[in-house]
């Protein structure tokens, strides 16, 4: 059996988390095989990671070892979590994946997009079946993400300038994936969007 690898992007606060459980939810409820997942984490050894890569001063990591470490938690991750599952044949769901390395230490945070790429060959080497780009303008994703703010501060405050090239980061990345990825506009109330969401993995699991 073969699941489905279904991830969520898009910038903080678009609303990742909140539909990637409402789908989760609407599967199991239809009986699904499902499994709700998140990056950096999403194994015992990846959520030690987290934890070292999300706390602490801006400048407690260098671009490059954030990379590394993001990397290595990646790859805990998958062969932990995800891969055991999908060989199972469960959906499942990632809140971040590889497209959040390729903006965040390829693009905003470091320039380092050749070495993310080098890296995600040979020690990732898959991508999801689907990822759903959840797209929201910078400034809205920044009103939310500051009215929520959570326990993992290391990168808050990155200000309106980094969100609005993260967020045109992920658009780029949409734009030469077509297949892969589909653009949901985050903006409107969580029903509306989540319906969105269900229509696409849907007919993305219909297709498999
Ligand atoms: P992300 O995982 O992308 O950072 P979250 O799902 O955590 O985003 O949502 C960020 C904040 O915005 C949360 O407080 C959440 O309740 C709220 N939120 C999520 N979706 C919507 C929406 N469609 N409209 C308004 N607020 C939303
Ligand atoms: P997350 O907890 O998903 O934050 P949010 O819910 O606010 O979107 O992710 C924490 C931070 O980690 C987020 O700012 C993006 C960053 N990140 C990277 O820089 N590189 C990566 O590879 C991943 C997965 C996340």
């Amino acid at each position: 059996m073969v699941g489905v690898f279904i991830s969520f992007e898009g910038i903080d606060g678009s609303g990742k988390s909140t539909q990637a459980r409402i789908l989760f939810d609407t599967l199991v409820s239809a009986g699904m095989p499902a499994h709700l997942t998140r990056e950096p984490g999403g194994s015992a050894g990846a959520e030690d990671i987290r934890a070292l890569v999300l706390n602490g001063a801006a400048d407690r990591w260098s671009p490059e070892t954030e990379l590394l470490l993001f990397t290595a938690a990646r790859r805990d991750h998958l062969e932990k979590t995800i891969l055991p599952r999908l060989a199972a044949g469960e959906v499942v769901i990632c809140d971040r994946f590889a497209d959040s390395t390729r903006i965040y230490q390829g693009l905003t945070r470091g320039d380092l997009r050749a070495s993310v790429d080098a890296l995600h060959a040979l020690m990732i080497g898959i991508e999801p079946d689907l990822t759903v780009l959840i797209d929201l303008p910078a400034q809205a994703g920044l009103a939310r993400a500051t009215a929520r703010a959570g326990a993992d501060m290391r990168f808050e405050g990155m200000g309106l300038a980094v969100q609005k090239a993260a967020r045109d980061g992920f658009l780029a990345l949409a734009h030469a994936n077509p297949t892969r990825f589909v653009v949901i506009d985050g903006g409107r109330d969580q029903d509306t969007v989540a319906r969105d969401v269900w229509d696409v993995a849907a007919a993305r699991m219909a297709a498999r």
